[in-house]
C-alpha cells in the first residue's frame, strides 16, 4: 500500500467507488481534492506493511471478527481490526515510510483505550503522536471515529504508522482504517451558523438518509438543546421520509443563538434554517399512504410508550415518548398532543426536552388536587397538573444514570416547567425507570410504581412528590419497564375491589394494597399474548373509568416520515370467569362515534367457506371498519375468518385464537363465540368475548384493495355488523 497522491478526478473516482462496498460503516466523503490517501485497507492482505505477532490476522479484516460486537463506522469493505482470535492475542503492524506533506493526519479509529493498544506515528525510532480507541470498561462501543493529528510542525520529515496491540484483557484490541493525510481536520471539526432566534419555532429540515451527527443549539454560550440527526443538505431533494422538525426556542426570543454540527465540515451547505410561530406548519401530514387513520401516531419521527396520560376539564392530555428529529428510537422527548374524546389528537408540539440529567424517557401524570406540591401560588388558579418521569444520562453522553424527575403545569398543560429541584428520585440501581404515580385518597399521599431492574419493581410514597421513602419490591413480575397500579371493581361492583399491579408487556397479578405493602394474591397472569403491544399506561383522573393506551410496538410504516403508532384507546375492567378473576380490555365507548355508514353486505356460500362482499360503490372503503360479530362453533371445530387479507383461526378444541404468531385464549360459551374487530389502514385489534382476551397486530397492506369484507371458512356467522370508519386527521 503505497502513499497515493489524489489527483482531482482520481478522488472522486475513489469516492464513488467506495459507495456500493459501504457495508455496515457509512460510506464517507473522506477523500477530498488534494487530499493523500495513505492507506484504506481494502486488500487482501496488508501490502508493504510489516505484520508481527498474531493480533492482525491474514489481512484487514471484513468488519466484525466472530465473538465481537458488531463493528460500525469503517469505511469500505475492510478495516485493521487486531481482535483476531479475540482479545488474547498480540502484535504490532508498521508501515512503509511516507514523507509528511500535509498538515493533518485524519484516521478511523476505534476499539481499546488501554495503554496496551496504540495507534503510533513514528519519526525514526521516535514516537511523536499516540491515539487510541474509546473503550476501557465493559460495554461501549465498537464504533470508530475519526481522529487527528495536528502534524504542521512535522512537514516534510519522514514517518511511519504503528499499530499496536499489547493488551490480552477486555478491550485488548484496536481498530485502524481510512489513513489520510490532508489540509484540513476531520475530527474536532464542526459547521456552525449564527441567527436570532425570531419566533417561537426553529425549523430544521431532516435529511434521514444523511448521516447522523450531533446538534447542539447554544445560547448564551450554554447548551440549550442537543440531538442527533442526519441532517438535509442544501441541494438534497426531500425524500417522502423527511420533514422539518420544530424545536421550541421561545424561552429565548430574540436572542442569537449558535447552531453547532459536530464533526461536519464547515462547507457543507447545509439547508437553511427558519423559524415559525406555530409548533406545525401547514403541510400534507396525516394524508400519507400508510397513516393510521384512527389511532395516535406523531405527526413526524417516532414514537414509543404513551407517558403523562391525565384527564382533566375535558381535555385528555397525551404524552409520548417522541424522537423529533427521525423515524428511529433515539433523542428521546415528550411529545404532546391534546383531545376533547380520545380519539381526535391536536398536536401541540415537545413538551420536555432533554437536559443535564439526560434525555426524557417515560412517566406518568395526575392532577395534583390538593396543591401538595405547592406549586400553584395563586387561590384562584387551577389545579397543578404534576409529571413523574426518568430521564436518561448515558444518553445524552454525560453518563448520568437514570434519575427520576418531577415537572408540573400551571396552565392546563400548555407549558411544563421543570420541578428545579429534579432529580426526586436519584438513581438507586440498573436502568431504574418509569414512574407510575396516583394519588392515595386513604393516607393522602402520593404513590408512585418504579421499574427496578431484572423482573423487580418496588412502590414509593411522597406527601409533595418531591421526597420520597420506598414502601414496598414487587419482585418477579415475569417482565420489566412500565409498571402501572389501580384499583377497579369486580363485575362492576364498587363494594369488592381489586388491586392490580402491571408490567410493560401486559403481565399483572390481582392483590391487596393498604397504602403501605402490595400483596399479590395470584401468581402473573397475562393481558395480553404477543403481537403488537407494549408499554400500556392508563389515565389519571377519569372517574369511574380505567382507560389504557398501548405502543403498538414493531409495526412497520415504510417511507413515511414517522414510525409506530398506539392502540385504540380501551377500557379495562375485572371480570369474574371460571378461572377466577380477570382483567378485560376492550375498546372504550367514544370508538363507536367514528363510525361512519353500515354496510350492506351481500353473503356468497362458496367451497371454501362464506364471503361478506361490499356491494362496488363501498369497496374502496372498507379499509377502516369496525366489526361486531357472533360466530357460533360446533364442537371442537376450527373456523379461520379472514378481513382485509389478514387471516386468524378460533379453535375450539385447545380453547385459542391464532393470529400470525400470537396464540391467545378463547372462550367458546354457549357455543358461541363474539367477535369485535377494529381494522385500520396498519392494524387489526382483535377481541373476544367482551375482552376476556384481546390481540392487536400491524401489518403493512396489500397495494391491491381486498373487496371482500370478512371470509368465514364455515357457514357458521350467527350476527354480523359492519361499520366502516372515519378518518380522524383533516377534518
Ligand atoms: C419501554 C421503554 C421504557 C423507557 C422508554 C425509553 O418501551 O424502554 O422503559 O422509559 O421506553 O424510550
Amino acid at each position: 500500500m503505497r502513499a497515493k497522491q489524489i489527483a482531482p478526478t482520481m478522488a472522486l473516482l475513489l469516492l464513488c467507488s467506495a459507495l456500493p462496498f459501504a457495508t455496515s460503516g457509512s460510506a464517507r466523503a473522506d477523500v477530498r481534492e488534494g487530499d493523500v490517501l495513505f492507506a484504506d485497507f481494502e486488500g487482501e492482505t496488508y501490502g508493504d506493511w510489516t505484520v508481527e505477532g498474531d493480533a492482525f490476522g491474514p489481512g484487514p479484516a471484513k468488519g466484525t471478527l466472530p465473538g465481537q460486537v458488531s463493528v460500525d463506522g469503517y469505511s469500505g469493505e475492510r478495516l485493521v481490526n487486531s481482535y483476531y482470535n479475540g482479545d488474547g492475542t498480540t502484535g504490532k503492524l508498521t508501515s512503509p515510510e511516507i514523507e509528511l506533506t500535509k498538515p493533518y493526519v485524519n484516521f478511523l479509529i476505534g476499539g481499546g483505550g488501554h495503554p496496551g493498544v496504540r495507534f503510533e506515528l513514528l519519526v525514526g525510532d521516535q514516537v511523536v503522536r499516540i491515539a487510541r480507541g474509546p473503550n476501557v470498561n465493559p460495554g461501549g462501543s465498537e464504533k470508530l471515529d475519526w481522529g487527528t493529528w495536528d502534524v504542521s510542525d512535522l512537514q516534510g520529515k519522514k514517518a511511519r504508522f504503528r499499530i499496536v496491540d499489547e493488551e490480552t484483557g477486555g478491550w485488548g484490541h484496536i481498530n485502524v482504517d481510512q489513513i489520510v493525510l490532508g489540509d484540513k481536520k476531520k475530527s474536532g471539526i464542526a459547521n456552525e451558523r449564527e441567527l436570532t432566534i425570531e419566533k417561537r419555532y426553529l425549523c430544521v429540515p431532516i435529511g434521514q438518509d444523511r448521516p447522523r451527527r450531533w446538534v447542539r443549539v447554544e445560547v448564551d454560550g450554554l447548551v440549550r438543546r442537543e440531538f442527533e440527526a442526519g441532517l438535509r443538505e442544501e441541494n438534497d431533494a426531500p425524500t417522502s421520509r423527511d420533514f422539518v422538525a420544530r424545536i421550541d426556542m421561545g424561552d429565548w426570543l430574540g436572542q442569537k443563538m449558535k447552531f453547532v454540527v459536530e464533526k461536519a465540515d464547515e462547507d457543507i451547505a447545509f439547508a437553511p434554517l427558519t423559524f415559525s410561530d406555530d409548533a406545525y406548519g401547514e403541510d400534507d401530514a396525516y394524508n400519507e399512504k400508510y397513516r393510521p387513520q384512527f389511532h395516535f401516531c406523531p405527526r413526524y419521527g417516532w414514537t414509543n410508550d404513551p407517558n403523562g396520560l391525565v384527564y382533566h376539564d375535558g381535555i385528555y392530555e397525551l404524552f409520548f415518548q417522541h424522537n423529533p428529529f427521525g423515524t428511529q428510537w433515539g433523542n428521546m422527548t415528550w411529545g404532546h398532543a391534546t383531545s376533547p374524546d380520545l380519539l381526535h389528537w391536536t398536536e401541540k408540539g415537545d413538551a420536555i426536552y432533554a437536559d443535564r440529567l439526560g434525555t426524557v424517557f417515560s412517566g406518568s401524570g395526575a392532577v395534583d388536587v390538593a396543591n401538595s406540591t405547592g406549586f400553584q401560588t395563586d387561590p384562584n388558579g387551577p389545579a397543578p397538573l404534576v409529571f413523574m418521569f426518568t430521564q436518561n444520562g448515558p444518553n445524552m453522553r454525560y453518563g448520568e444514570q437514570a434519575s427520576q424527575n418531577l415537572a408540573y403545569s400551571l396552565d392546563g398543560g400548555k407549558t411544563l416547567i421543570k420541578y428545579e429541584g429534579n432529580p426526586t428520585i436519584p438513581w438507586m440501581i440498573g436502568g431504574n425507570r418509569d414512574p407510575k404515580i396516583f394519588w392515595d385518597k386513604n393516607k393522602e399521599r402520593w404513590v408512585t410504581a418504579l421499574y427496578l431492574d431484572g423482573e423487580d419493581y418496588a412502590l414509593f410514597a411522597s406527601k409533595d412528590l418531591k421526597s420520597w421513602d420506598q414502601l414496598c419490591k414487587i419482585e418477579k413480575l415475569g417482565c420489566s419497564e412500565c409498571p402501572d397500579i389501580f384499583e377497579l371493581p369486580v363485575d362492576g361492583d364498587e363494594s369488592n375491589k381489586q388491586w392490580v399491579f402491571w408490567g410493560g408487556n401486559g403481565k399483572y397479578l390481582l392483590g391487596t394494597f393498604d397504602g403501605e405493602t402490595f400483596v399479590r394474591t395470584t401468581e402473573p397472569l397475562d393481558a395480553k399474548w404477543g403481537g403488537n403491544d407494549y408499554a400500556a399506561q392508563t389515565y389519571s383522573d377519569t372517574p369511574g373509568r380505567r382507560i389504557q393506551f398501548s405502543w403498538m410496538s414493531g409495526g412497520e410504516y415504510p417511507g413515511m416520515p414517522f414510525n409506530q403508532q398506539f392502540t385504540v384507546p380501551r377500557e379495562l375492567t375485572l371480570r369474574t370467569t371460571p378461572e377466577g378473576v380477570r382483567l378485560n380490555t376492550y375498546p372504550v365507548v367514544e370508538l363507536e362515534t367514528l363510525r361512519d355508514r353500515e354496510l350492506d353486505l351481500t353473503k356468497k356460500v362458496g367451497d371454501s367457506g362464506v364471503e361478506y362482499l361490499a356491494k362496488s360503490s363501498d369497496a374502496s372503503s372498507v379499509d377502516l371498519l369496525d366489526v361486531e360479530a357472533t360466530l357460533k362453533i360446533e364442537g371442537d371445530e376450527t373456523i379461520v375468518v379472514a378481513i382485509r387479507g389478514q387471516e386468524f383461526e378460533l379453535n375450539a378444541k385447545e380453547k385459542t385464537i391464532k393470529y400470525a404468531e400470537v396464540v391467545a385464549p378463547l372462550a367458546v360459551v354457549d357455543s358461541k363465540v363474539a367477535l369485535r374487530l377494529v381494522l385500520d389502514r396498519t392494524s387489526l385489534e382483535i377481541f373476544t368475548n367482551g375482552g376476556l382476551s384481546q390481540i392487536a397486530k400491524c401489518f403493512v397492506p396489500a397495494d391491491d384493495n381486498e373487496s371482500a369484507v370478512l371470509e368465514v371458512s364455515k357457514d357458521r356467522v350467527e350476527s354480523l355488523k359492519v361499520w366502516t370508519m372515519k378518518s380522524v386527521w383533516n377534518q
